[in-house]
């Protein structure tokens, strides 16, 4: 159902900030610096940087371009260029998949949130940070209040509206966040001995790599960028004709990609020259980090930095995901923005409930060895994300067809030119790689370990 008064953005620019504040999130600081010290360091991000511009990018402009040409949000998407299909079930999956992530991602933004206001207190040398922050999740109220106050502040954004809301905050926090980064490379980079950190982030030990960092590799590629689940469909639909998608994708890219390599060498560094181990798993960014700041000079004043950073970057993160539904109940539905924005935020904070309390009330649940909180990472990370990329390059590469795809990235011609390579990426390549990885996936997951 077209939409008479649809909103778009004001400008490519506006297009840009708000996709790349998708795209940069609690991804690209916390999860990226925590699997890439897990995963040994250089060679992870090597493979990282691969996957990002072999898969990431085509399907990036795929997604853009899809929305781009139908104006509509995924499920009206899909029903649009494939009418009396199933594939309308694609959109369904991110859609889907909206729900899922922000629900616990709201948590995690959360605990970011409450870390910030830890931070003014300042970080104390000596103070055993693993039991401060196991005492901080297992405790009941305080991550409901936390995570409670993040999806209030999403909300206050997305009933706003697409050009007040989102585009109007992403042009104020995106630079804030680069300000802020910046600042935290700098501090990393002149602490004494940091140099051991850049050479472990730099120089790739191969012997390190095994299929696990391969599957990290591509899942840490789609989680990062957004991809898979319809953010890039919907946030497409409101780029102006007039604006090309080719050299859009390519600026959000670079933009995820300089985040997140930046963060490696703001947090690396810091961690190494105060003798800490950077394979710190998911605890890297609230345990090990506190207790870097905690020594550093003028610890406290980065620590703050360090969690507003990574709260304002989990934000604009939530923009996206709650924008997913509630553009579906508004295109589909008919919904008023505020109605719409209301209830589904509602009921993504009470799906948050169960990733909150699995270390609190609900900590005896064990699903497969996960927490609560893991398996909602796990399933919409490992499985709904890429199976939506999956399904969205096949649909692209053989039902609406490359050269449709083609015209539309180029319209208007950019600098990046898509031609006939294309195809071969979006039919073979990305079909192929990414079923790969998730078969591997599930089977290691479910059947080998
Ligand atoms: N890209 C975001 C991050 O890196 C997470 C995200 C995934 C957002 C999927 C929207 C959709 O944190």
């Amino acid at each position: 159902m077209g939409n008479g008064n649809r909103e778009q953005w004001a400008s490519r620019f506006g297009f840009i900030l708000a996709a790349a504040g998708s795209a940069v999130g609690l991804g690209n600081i916390w999860r990226f610096s925590y699997v890439a010290g897990d995963q040994g360091g250089a060679a992870f991000v090597l493979i990282y940087l691969i996957a990002i511009i072999l898969i990431g990018y085509p399907l990036m402009v795929t997604e853009i371009a899809i929305g781009r040409k139908t104006q509509q949000s995924p499920i009206g998407a899909f029903k649009s260029l494939a009418p009396d299909t199933p594939w309308w079930l694609t959109g369904a999956l991110g859609v889907l998949a909206a729900f899922v992530i922000l629900s616990f991602y709201s948590v995690v933004a959360g605990w970011s949130l409450a870390y910030t206001f830890k931070a003014i207190g300042g970080f104390v040398p000596g103070l055993d940070y693993e039991t401060i922050f196991v005492e901080h999740i297992t405790d009941v109220f305080a991550p409901i209040f936390w995570h409670a106050l993040f999806m209030i502040l999403t909300l206050l954004v997305i009933t706003a509206g697409v050009v007040k809301g989102i585009q109007r905050w992403a042009k104020i926090l995106m630079p804030m966040l680069f300000v802020i980064l910046i600042a935290l490379v700098l501090r990393g980079l002149t602490l004494e001995g940091a140099s051991a950190g850049v050479s472990f982030y730099l120089s790739p030990d191969f012997g390190e790599i095994t299929g696990e960092t391969f599957l990290t590799a591509l899942g840490q590629a789609f989680f990062t960028l957004s991809l898979g689940m319809g953010v890039l469909i919907t946030y497409g639909s409101y780029l102006p004709k007039r604006e090309n998608v080719s050299d859009s994708a390519g600026w959000v890219i670079g933009m995820d990609t300089m985040v997140a390599l930046l963060a490696g060498f703001a947090i690396f560094p810091a961690v190494f020259s105060l003798g800490f181990d950077p394979a710190g798993g998911v605890g890297l960014a609230f345990i090990t980090l506190p207790a870097v700041f905690a020594e550093m000079p003028w610890g406290g004043f980065f620590g703050f930095l360090f969690f507003l950073l990574l709260s304002i970057a989990a934000l604009t993160s939530a923009f996206s995901l709650l924008e997913v539904v509630v553009a579906w109940l508004i295109d589909e539905k008919g919904w008023d923005r505020i109605k719409a924005s209301l209830l589904v935020g509602f009921i993504i904070f009470l799906l948050g409930l169960p990733p909150t309390l699995g270390y609190s009330l609900l900590s005896h649940v064990n699903i497969l060895g996960m927490d609560i909180l893991d398996t909602y990472d796990f399933i919409s990370g490992n499985i709904l994300l890429p199976l939506g990329g999956l399904l969205t390059s096949i649909f692209a590469g053989y039902v609406w067809k490359s050269k449709n795809v083609i015209a539309e990235a180029n319209n208007p011609k950019g600098k990046i030119i898509f031609g006939e390579w294309y195809g071969y990426i979006i039919q073979y390549l990305l079909p192929l790689a990414i079923g790969a990885v998730l078969i591997w996936g599930i089977v290691d997951t479910f059947f080998l370990s």
